[in-house]
C-alpha cells in the first residue's frame, strides 16, 4: 500500500515537473516570437548598414530558436504551444538597443536553468546552445551601445 502511494506521489511530482518545463518552453517560444518582431523594427531604425546587418543576423538566430522551441514543445507534449500575438516594438534605436541588452542578459540564466530540467538530449542541448547565442547577442548589443 505504501509503495503504491509513494509511486503515485512520484508520478505526481514528475507530472508537475513536466508541466513546469512545458510552461517555460511555451514562454521561451513567445519571447523568441516577440524578439523576431522587435529586431525587425530595430533593424529598420539602424543608423547604418553595419548595425542593421548585425541585428538581422541576431534576428536569424531568434527564428532558429523559435523553431527549436516549437519542435521541443510538440516533442514533449504532443500538443501545439499557445502563441501570444501582439509584440511591443522599439520607439528609438538607442532605447531599443538598451532594452535588448537587458532582455538578452536575462534570457541566458533562464535558458540555462530550463536546460538543466530537460532530460531529452537534443532539446537539452538546443536550449543550452540558445543560451550561448543569447549571451553573444548581449555582447553584440553592448558593442553597438558603446558606439552610440
Ligand atoms: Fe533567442
Ligand atoms: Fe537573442
Amino acid at each position: 500500500m505504501y509503495y503504491q502511494q509513494d509511486g503515485f506521489e512520484n508520478y505526481d511530482y514528475a507530472e508537475r515537473q513536466n508541466q513546469k518545463v512545458l510552461r517555460e518552453i511555451n514562454k521561451a517560444l513567445n519571447d523568441e516570437f516577440k524578439a523576431i518582431h522587435y529586431y525587425t523594427r530595430l533593424a529598420e531604425l539602424a543608423p547604418n548598414s553595419q548595425f542593421k546587418k548585425a541585428i538581422l543576423g541576431i534576428r536569424q538566430d531568434e527564428i532558429k530558436h523559435f523553431g527549436w522551441f516549437s519542435t521541443a514543445y510538440f516533442k514533449l507534449s504532443g500538443k501545439y504551444p499557445t502563441l501570444v500575438l501582439g509584440a511591443e516594438l522599439p520607439s528609438t534605436f538607442k532605447s531599443g538597443i538598451r532594452a535588448s541588452i537587458k532582455d538578452e542578459q536575462e534570457t541566458v540564466p533562464f535558458y540555462q536553468a530550463l536546460s538543466s530540467q530537460i532530460s531529452d538530449v537534443q532539446t537539452k542541448q538546443r536550449v543550452l546552445r540558445a543560451a550561448g547565442d543569447e549571451h553573444r547577442h548581449a555582447q553584440i548589443f553592448n558593442q553597438i551601445n558603446t558606439s552610440l
